[in-house]
């Protein structure tokens, strides 16, 4: 399988130095991860250049995940600040401000003790590719301003945008790189869209992501696409069939079928369908709920 999964180790090291040089300036940072893919999303480094700051993790796109596993979730990450998301609605803002104003009061209390001058908090939005840092911070702060670099750790400008009195935002977010563990966590980004397409095999990645539903529950492309249970390679040839995707040639059109499957699997239109492994030891959780 073409499968690009050491795209980003090349940036890493000017990564991590560019984010450390703006992290000096910031008191929280909010890590957005991908709440389908809470822990494959996760960055596996922050942890330890993001030292001294309060971290709030953000389960986002939590709309296209059930509640259970949401909660799951924010069970798995216990310790953390945890909280589940929907960018697009602003569903989970007003837990976030909760947590912002709180360490806002502690820092002013903080200076005041000491007899020092309060500074605005500031704060950095961080997460890997796609999890959706431009759209949280658009809605956060009510207008259309993040735009995101494309490699990680490069932050395109440094504008501070108030968002009351004693906070400000980094207008744009820090791009991280993802862990690649081991194979299922680069698939799992590679269907949720953390990694680029051009840097994939489709129609590979369409294969394999037939065989994960079918291992979360084999009803799920029979919904979908009214299609029966074979092996991955004919179950795309019959979703390019139903569709009608064939080529001027008369073969018909696998490449479109894998592209259809992969953007309707993006946007939930196949159901709310959970990928990490996190709940194994809680079998009676079932993976998806359709909707
Ligand atoms: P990035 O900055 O981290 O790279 O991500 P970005 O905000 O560009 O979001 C990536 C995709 O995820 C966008 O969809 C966006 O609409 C979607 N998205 C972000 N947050 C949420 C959420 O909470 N729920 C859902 N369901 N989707 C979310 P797109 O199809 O790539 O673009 P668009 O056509 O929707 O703008």
């Amino acid at each position: 399988m073409k499968q690009n999964i050491n795209w980003y180790p090349g940036h890493m090291a000017k990564a991590k130095k560019s984010l450390s040089e703006n992290l000096f300036l910031i008191d929280i940072v909010i890590e957005i991860v991908d709440a389908r893919i809470p822990i494959s999303s996760k960055n596996p480094d922050i942890e330890n250049f993001a030292v001294n700051k309060l971290k709030i993790l953000v389960l986002n796109k939590s709309d296209l995940v059930d509640e259970k596993f949401t909660r799951a979730s924010v069970n798995f990450f216990n310790g953390y600040n945890c909280v589940p998301v929907d960018s697009i609605s602003g569903k989970g803002f007003n837990e976030i401000k909760r947590m912002i104003n709180k360490f806002a009061d502690e820092k002013r209390e903080k200076l005041k003790k000491r007899g020092r001058i309060f500074s605005p908090v500031r704060i950095m939005v961080l997460g890997i590719p796609n999890v959706g840092k431009s759209t949280f911070i658009n809605k956060f702060v009510g207008k259309k301003i993040a735009k995101a670099a494309d490699k990680p750790g490069v932050t395109l400008s440094k504008q501070w945008i108030k968002i009351c009195k004693d906070v400000e935002l980094l207008d744009t977010p820090g791009i991280l790189w993802p862990k690649f563990d081991n194979e299922q966590i680069a698939l799992n980004l590679a269907f949720t869209g953390a990694i680029k397409d051009t840097n994939l095999n489709l129609y590979e990645i369409a294969l394999k992501l037939i065989e994960k539903l079918n291992s979360i529950d084999k009803n799920i492309l029979k919904c979908r696409y009214g299609i029966e249970k074979k092996n991955a390679a004919e179950e795309l040839a019959d979703i390019s069939k139903k569709r009608g995707f064939v080529k001027k040639s008369g073969e018909l059109d696998l490449d479109r079928a894998a592209i259809i499957l992969l953007d309707e699997f993006r946007g939930g239109k196949l159901g709310k369908i959970f990928l990490d492994d996190l709940l194994d030891k809680r079998k009676s959780l079932c993976h998806h709920i359709v909707i």
